[in-house]
């Protein structure tokens, strides 16, 4: 009887090492396969690394010296072909077929600026204006944008007061030389990461007066992600495009644009074109792919 019921506990033991056992390689098999998972939801959640590279304020001082006839001349009118999207994606340099009637080069406001077609370095655009002297809030002692856009926005910022929403410029033109210096130490500091966010000099849109980046007092009046989840960056959302801006690097472009989301900068291209981006929905990049002009001048 006693050896009867010493057999059935150790049967019982045996079992129960059985089944913890299994247990533990169903828990080990449950973990390594939710790491990636895991990780990819980390990735998601985390905040974001470079997350307040707050751009310099563009310096005050002279304006640029005006152009000279190699930039102001229109060299040729280049249409690119809607292909060079996926190309530019892939980071293939990318050759566009000439196509449409002559226009200006890089003082069209469809000029495209981007990772793989960049302006030259002594490319200046003509007609800047003190952002401050037209009332329109800036960091530092100015910013400087073309007239145009400058009166544009004027009344962009006008209006988003109108209804509460602040909206005070960051940045606005930057030199092909304030470009390199804001690169590299933005670089200096993030490495490589630094790309994300910040044009490599003759590559960035601000160097063609027309691109802004907005702050507030919300996010502490720094260039950050965090400006995209404030009442001004949602009125920028919906109303930018009547007074010709629009958003450049949207959240999830990076494959198209080659930035990460900032929610903070805008480029002005003229109310026309801003709306055709918006019924397009091909966004600023797609769109100036297919009909924008090439930087040549
Ligand atoms: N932050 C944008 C990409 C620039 O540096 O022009
Ligand atoms: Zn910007």
């Amino acid at each position: 009887m006693i050896r009867e019921a010493r057999g059935k506990t150790t049967g019982l033991a045996e079992r129960a090492r059985r089944l913890r056992r299994r247990a533990e390689v169903l828990a080990a098999i449950l973990v390594l396969f939710s790491m990636p998972l895991l990780w990819s939801l980390s990735q998601q959640v985390r905040p974001t690394p470079i997350n307040a590279l707050a751009q310099p304020v563009t310096r005050a001082g002279s304006l640029p010296q005006a152009p000279g006839p190699a930039q102001t001349a229109a060299t040729q009118t280049d249409v690119a072909r809607t292909d060079a999207a996926a190309r530019t994606s892939r980071g293939e340099s990318v050759e566009v077929a000439h196509e449409g009637p002559p226009t200006k080069g890089c003082d069209d406001p469809r000029v495209l600026v981007d990772r793989t077609h960049a302006l030259p370095a002594d490319y200046a655009p003509a007609n800047l204006v003190s952002l401050r002297r037209l009332g329109v809030p800036v960091l530092g002692r100015d910013a400087l944008l073309r007239r145009e856009a400058a009166e544009n926005l004027e009344h962009l910022v006008a209006s988003a007061a109108a209804v509460g929403e602040e909206l005070t410029v960051a940045s606005a033109y930057r030199s092909y030389a304030d470009q390199r210096a804001s690169h590299a130490r933005l670089v200096s500091v993030y490495g490589r990461r630094a790309d994300k966010v910040s044009a490599s000099p003759g590559h960035s849109q601000h160097q063609l007066g027309t691109a802004v980046d907005f702050t507030n007092a919300a996010v502490g009046y720094e260039v950050r992600r965090g400006f995209g989840y404030t009442g001004a960056s949602r009125w920028l959302a919906a109303h930018a495009h009547e007074y010709g801006f629009v958003l450049a690097y949207p959240l999830d472009g990076e494959a198209k644009t080659g930035y990460g989301w900032e929610p903070w900068h805008y480029r002005y291209v003229g109310a026309d074109v801003a709306r055709r981006i918006r019924e397009s929905k091909l966004g600023l990049q797609g769109f100036l792919l297919r009909e924008g002009v090439l930087p040549r001048c």
